[in-house]
C-alpha cells in the first residue's frame, strides 16, 4: 500500500493491475523477487517508471476521457513484459527522480529516453542503446542561433537531471553569460520558450522535431558534440532483468519489430 502514493498519476489501466495486485495478497512486484521470477515466465507484476513529458517516447494521452500514458519505450516496454511473462505497471514521475526510484527499489525498470551516462552506471544497469538521438538549440524563429556560441548572455531551457543539464553547465563553464534555466518537464520548457521568458533549450533531436512541428514560431539547431548519447533501459544495480531485456532487445532488432515502432512513432527518421 505504500506504493500507492507514487502511482497516483498512473493510467487506468496500471491502476486497474495495482487493484488485481492488491486482490491476490500483493505479490511483491518490486526489488530482488520480481527480477528472480524471471527465470521461465515471469508470472508477476513488473514496475516501470519513466517521465512521460517526452512525446514519442512517452507521454499522457488524453484522447477519450482517459488518460493513457504511451509512446515508443511503452510499446517496447509492453512487449519485453509479454515475452518474459510479466504484467506491466506504470509510474509517471519527473526525470530527475527516476534513478532514486531505481534505487529506493520503488521500480524495477526505467524507460524515459534515457542516456546510459558513466555518471549514471555507477549508480544503475543499463541495457544496450536501442535508439540513438542527438542534441540540439531550440529557440524562437528568427534569434539568429546557429550554434551554442551564440547562447552568450542568453537564459537557456534544459530538463532538470538529464544529459542536456549537464551539456548546459559545461557550455556555461565556458561562457559565463550563459543563464541556465533548469525545469523539470519539457512541456514547461517549451511553454518558457514560447513565451520569452528563456531565450533558448537544449532537446534531443528526436524530441525536438515533435514540438517544432506543432509549434512553427520555433525553430532548432544541432549540436556538433561527442557526449553519450541514445537512450538505454536502466535498472537497479545487479537487476538480472538486464540480459533477459537485452535478449529480447536483439529479437526485436533482427525481427524488424523495433524497426516497426521506429516508424510508428518517429515516422521516417528510422535509421
Ligand atoms: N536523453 C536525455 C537524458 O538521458 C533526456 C531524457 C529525458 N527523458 C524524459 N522522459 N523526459 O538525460
Amino acid at each position: 500500500m505504500k506504493r500507492r502514493w507514487f502511482l497516483a498519476s498512473t493510467t487506468a489501466v496500471a491502476l486497474a493491475t495495482v487493484g488485481l495486485t492488491a486482490a491476490c495478497g500483493g505479490g511483491q512486484p518490486t526489488g530482488d523477487d520480481a527480477a528472480a521470477g524471471g527465470d521461465e515466465a515471469g508470472g508477476g507484476v513488473l514496475t516501470m517508471a519513466t517521465s512521460a513529458d517526452y512525446p514519442p517516447y512517452e507521454f499522457v494521452e488524453t484522447a477519450g476521457g482517459t488518460e493513457e500514458i504511451v509512446g515508443f519505450d511503452v510499446d517496447i516496454a509492453r512487449h519485453i513484459a509479454e515475452e518474459l511473462g510479466y504484467e506491466l505497471e506504470i509510474t509517471n514521475i519527473d526525470f530527475n527522480g527516476l534513478i532514486p526510484a531505481l534505487q529506493a527499489g520503488r521500480a524495477d525498470f526505467v524507460m524515459a529516453g534515457m542516456t546510459p551516462t558513466e555518471e549514471r552506471k555507477q549508480n544503475v544497469d543499463f541495457s544496450e542503446i536501442y535508439y540513438d538521438a542527438k542534441q540540439t538549440i531550440v529557440f524562437p524563429s528568427g534569434s539568429n542561433i546557429t550554434s551554442p556560441d551564440d547562447l552568450a548572455d542568453k537564459t537557456v531551457g534544459v530538463q532538470l537531471g538529464s544529459i542536456q543539464e549537464k551539456l548546459g553547465q559545461e557550455l556555461a563553464e565556458a561562457t559565463p553569460s550563459i543563464e541556465l534555466a533548469p525545469l523539470n518537464r519539457i512541456n514547461e520548457i517549451v511553454q518558457e520558450l514560447k513565451s520569452g521568458r528563456i531565450d533558448a533549450a537544449i532537446i534531443e533531436d528526436t524530441v525536438a522535431e515533435g514540438f517544432l512541428a506543432n509549434n512553427p514560431d520555433l525553430e532548432a539547431v544541432e549540436i556538433a558534440e561527442e557526449g553519450p548519447a541514445g537512450s538505454a533501459i536502466a535498472f537497479p544495480k545487479d537487476s538480472e532483468l538486464v540480459d533477459d531485456f537485452n535478449q529480447v532487445l536483439a529479437e526485436m532488432e533482427s525481427s524488424g519489430l523495433m524497426e516497426e515502432l521506429i516508424v510508428k512513432w518517429f515516422g521516417d527518421a528510422a535509421e
